[in-house]
C-alpha cells in the first residue's frame, strides 16, 4: 500500500515536470534572446560607419506598435545618409494616415541626433529634401522620397546629459506613484520646445486628471471592440523567444511589464493554447488595465501642432522623443494612450471631442501621454537589427 502511494506521488511528480518543461522550451527560454542586443551599451560600437552608429541609436526610439518602420540609405558621401519609412512596416488600421509613422520618424532622428553629440558629430537634419509626398501615392512616396537628409560634421564629443537615458525603456504601462511634478520640472520640460508651432501641455488638476483619463478608456473600450484593429494587433503579437528572435518587431509579452520566469510561462501557455489569448480576454484585459493605469496616473501631458503637415508630425516625433529623456532624468516615466487620437471612423466622436476640449482651432494633438514616477521597472522591448535597416545591403 505504502509503496503504490510513492509510485503514484513519483508519478505526479514526474508529470508536473515534464509538463513544466514542454510549457519552458515552448516559451523558448532556452533562447539567447538578440532581439534586446540593441540595448547594449556596446552595441553601436560594433559598426565602423558612424552612420550606422548613430542609426543604431535611433533604432531605440519610441515607435508606434513597435513596428520600427525605418529605412538607411547611405550615401556615396560618407558624411550623408537618408531615413526612409518603410512602407512595409505601416499598421494601417490604426494608423490610416501614417500620421504616427511620422511622427516614429521624428522619435528616431532625435536620437540619431543625441548620439552625435556624444559620439562626435554634429547632425544637420533636413526634413523632406526631395518635397513631401504625394499624398494619393503615399506608400509608393515613402519608398522614393526621404523623410530627411542627415549631414554629420565630425566635432568634439560632449558630454550629453541625455545619452545615458536612451537605454531605458521608453514605456511604462503600469501603474505610477501619487507624486506630481513640481513647478520647477514643469517649466524644465515646458522649455524643451522651441518651436513656435508646436506646444507641450501638462495637466495635474483632478478635473483634467479625470477628463482626460476618461478618454484613454473610452479609447481603449472602442479600439478593443474592433476586430479588424484586434487582428492587426495580433498579426504583430510575437508569441514565444523564437518569433521575437525571428521577426524583432511588434508586440510581445513584455509590453504588459512581463519578466523574469513569468515571461518564459505566459509565452509556453500562449503558444500552446493559443485560445488563452483570444480576441475577447484580451479586450476585457485592455480595458481593465487602462482603467486600473488612469486610476493611477498623476499627470497627463500633450504635444500639439499648429496643422498637421507632415513636417510637424514628423517635429513632433523630435519633441516627444526630447520629452521622453528629460522626463527620464527627472526620474519620470511615460505611456501614450494614443487611442483617441486615431483617425478610423469609429473614433471620430472622441477624437474630436478631445479636440474641441483641449486642442486650439485647426490645431493637432500629436501625442497624448500619462506621466509618473514608476512603481515597477518595465522591460526593454525588440529591437531590429540595425544593418536590416539598411537599403540595398
Ligand atoms: C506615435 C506613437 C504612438 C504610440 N501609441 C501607444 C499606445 O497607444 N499605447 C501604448 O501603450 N504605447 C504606445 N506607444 C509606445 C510604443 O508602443 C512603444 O514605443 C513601442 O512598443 C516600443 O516600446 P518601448 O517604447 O518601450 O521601447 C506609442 C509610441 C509612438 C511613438
Amino acid at each position: 500500500m505504502k509503496n503504490r502511494m510513492i509510485i503514484i506521488l513519483l508519478s505526479i511528480v514526474v508529470i508536473l515536470l515534464v509538463a513544466s518543461a514542454i510549457v519552458f522550451i515552448a516559451g523558448g527560454i532556452f533562447s539567447n534572446p538578440k532581439y534586446v542586443e540593441p540595448w547594449k551599451k556596446s552595441y553601436s560600437k560594433k559598426f565602423d560607419d558612424p552612420r550606422i552608429q548613430l542609426a543604431a541609436h535611433g533604432i531605440l526610439a519610441a515607435n508606434g506598435h513597435n513596428m520600427q518602420p525605418w529605412k538607411i540609405k547611405l550615401d556615396a558621401d560618407k558624411d550623408v545618409f537618408y531615413l526612409f519609412a518603410d512602407s512595409e512596416h505601416l499598421t494601417k488600421e490604426v494608423d490610416p494616415f501614417a500620421r504616427q509613422t511620422m511622427i516614429t520618424q521624428g522619435t528616431f532622428l532625435e536620437y540619431v541626433r543625441v548620439a552625435g553629440e556624444k559620439l562626435g558629430y554634429e547632425t544637420n537634419i533636413v526634413l523632406f529634401p526631395d518635397g513631401e509626398y504625394d499624398e494619393q501615392n503615399l506608400a509608393g512616396s515613402m519608398n522614393n522620397k526621404p523623410v530627411a537628409k542627415i549631414t554629420l560634421t565630425k566635432v568634439e564629443p560632449k558630454n550629453s546629459v541625455l545619452y545615458d537615458f536612451m537605454f531605458l525603456p521608453d514605456t511604462n504601462r503600469a501603474a505610477y506613484q501619487k507624486t506630481q511634478l513640481t513647478s520647477d520640472q514643469i517649466k524644465q520640460l515646458i522649455a524643451i520646445n522651441t518651436d513656435k508651432d508646436m506646444t507641450i501641455k501638462i495637466f495635474q488638476d483632478k478635473e483634467n486628471i479625470k477628463k482626460l483619463g476618461n478618454y484613454a478608456v473610452k479609447g481603449a473600450e472602442i479600439e478593443s471592440s474592433i476586430h479588424r484593429i484586434n487582428q492587426e494587433s495580433s498579426n504583430i503579437f510575437r508569441s514565444n523567444e523564437y518569433k521575437k528572435n525571428k521577426y524583432r518587431y511588434g508586440f510581445s509579452v513584455e509590453g504588459q511589464g512581463t519578466t523574469g520566469i513569468m515571461k518564459y510561462v505566459m509565452q509556453g501557455l500562449i503558444t500552446l493554447v493559443p485560445s488563452i489569448n483570444n480576441e475577447k480576454n484580451s479586450a476585457d484585459i485592455y480595458v481593465k488595465s487602462t482603467q486600473m493605469v488612469v486610476d493611477n496616473t498623476p499627470a497627463y501631458v500633450m504635444i500639439i501642432t499648429k496643422d498637421n503637415s507632415r513636417i510637424e508630425q514628423v517635429k513632433s516625433g523630435m519633441l516627444y522623443s526630447r520629452l521622453i529623456l528629460t522626463a527620464h532624468s527627472l526620474g519620470f516615466v511615460m505611456q501614450p494612450p494614443s487611442q483617441v487620437l486615431e483617425e478610423y471612423t469609429e473614433m471620430k466622436e472622441q477624437y474630436n471631442k478631445i479636440h474641441s476640449n483641449y486642442a486650439p482651432k485647426d490645431s493637432t494633438i500629436q501625442m497624448f501621454l500619462r506621466m509618473g514616477k514608476p512603481t515597477q521597472e518595465f522591460p526593454q522591448s525588440m529591437r531590429r537589427d540595425v544593418m536590416d535597416l539598411v537599403d540595398g545591403k
